[in-house]
Order: structure tokens, then C-alpha cells, then sequence
């Protein structure tokens, strides 16, 4: 299996650290992922998330007020193990092309309730420093501008202010970065949002 989209996203990322690739997944797989992520979300599988790891780990709903649930690789969705194989295809191809060392990937679907926002910072602190590229995949069919909810991504390594790309959550759509640089923000949503993020990571945990 071999992605389209892999040299161009490869490539973006060599260049200038960050990547928008509209319809890097099908409408039909995305849906599905979609349709997945919903259920589980019916069935009260989501956590409200929290700012950094372990026992570190704090809720602060005035920083982020989204719900998420982590992917696991033993799985039976076959939505999600397509997902996951498409990922692992992407890590080799990054280890092949830019020589990264990426070791695997963590990732979990994420649900913004109306009203929800994810306020700037990075994606890499302390406890997460193994996290070298962040993959951000949207599942929201038919989203407007009215529906806020966008990414904002400041393109300048380290600054949250300056030139910055503005996103939709568009079904599909992946963004892609190296964590530790980027600063980002989600803006706040009108409308629920789905989305699946995750990181490749350096190292073994
Ligand atoms: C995150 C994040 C952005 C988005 O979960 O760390 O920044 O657009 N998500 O969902
Ligand atoms: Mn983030």
C-alpha cells in the first residue's frame, strides 16, 4: 500500500515542518471512522482529557474542554485497524524518507462538544518529549465557516504569534507538524467535532 499524498506530505514536512492534506482519506473511510467514533462516544467510552501525563495529569477545562478516548491496537473496528495501517505505512515512509527514527504511534479519537476549544500551546512538554510529529484527522462531514472549530497553526517554529494557517475540521483533512515546534490552538466550536490525534513517537515506552 502506498499513499498519494505520502511524497508531498513528506517533502512539506522536510521543508518547512508542517502539512494540509485535504482528502487524505476517503469520504467512505472517514465516514466510517467516523460513524465509529460516534458510537463509542454513545456509549459513554470518552474522558473528559487533561493537560499533560500520569500523575501529572490535571483537568483544566479553561485550557481544553474536549472529550477523547485512546485507540488500542487490539481493536476489532476495522475503521480504525485501517487507520492504524495507514499510519504505520506513513511512519516507514517518514523513518525511510527523512530518517526520523519514529518508534509508533498513540492517538485517540477526540470530540469537542459545542462550545469546545483547545486554547494555544505545543504538543511536547515534559512528560511527552518522545512525541516528534503530530497527525491530526478530521471526521466532520460538511463543516462551514459559521461552525467555527478551526486549527489555528502558527507557522513560525516557537511563536505563538505571526503568520499562521487557519483550518477546517473537513472530513478527511490531515495536518500534520513536528511536535515540539508548532504552537496551535482549536477554536471554539459551534457545532460538535470529531477528530482522531495522535503523535509518533521516538522512542519505546
Ligand atoms: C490536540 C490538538 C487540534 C485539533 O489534541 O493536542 O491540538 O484540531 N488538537 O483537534
Ligand atoms: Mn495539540
Amino acid at each position: 500500500m502506498f499513499h498519494q499524498a505520502f511524497p508531498l506530505l513528506t517533502e512539506s514536512l522536510a521543508t518547512q515542518g508542517w502539512a494540509v492534506i485535504p482528502e487524505f482519506l476517503q469520504d467512505r473511510q472517514a465516514r466510517d471512522l467516523a460513524a465509529e467514533s460516534l458510537s463509542l462516544l454513545k456509549q459513554g467510552q470518552f474522558r473528559q482529557a487533561g493537560i499533560g501525563r500520569g500523575d501529572d495529569l490535571q483537568l483544566r477545562q479553561d485550557i481544553r474542554n474536549d472529550h477523547v478516548l485512546w485507540l488500542y491496537p487490539e481493536t476489532e473496528s476495522p475503521a480504525v485497524q485501517h487507520w492504524l495501517g495507514l499510519v504505520e505505512q506513513l511512519r516507514l515512509a517518514l523513518n525511510q524518507q527523512l530518517y526520523l527514527g519514529l518508534f509508533e504511534y498513540e492517538g485517540h479519537f477526540a470530540h469537542y462538544p459545542a462550545g469546545g476549544f483547545y486554547k494555544p500551546h505545543l504538543d511536547r512538554h515534559r512528560d511527552t518529549d518522545q512525541r516528534l510529529v503530530t497527525l491530526i484527522l478530521y471526521l466532520n462531514d460538511g463543516w462551514t465557516p459559521d461552525a467555527g472549530g478551526q486549527l489555528r497553526l502558527w507557522t513560525t517554529p516557537g511563536k505563538a504569534t505571526g503568520p499562521h494557517q487557519i483550518i477546517a475540521p473537513q472530513l478527511g483533512t490531515l495536518v500534520c507538524f513536528l511536535a515540539g515546534d508548532y504552537w496551535h490552538e482549536v477554536l471554539p466550536a459551534q457545532q460538535p467535532r470529531l477528530s482522531i490525534t495522535g503523535w509518533l513517537r521516538c522512542c519505546p515506552r
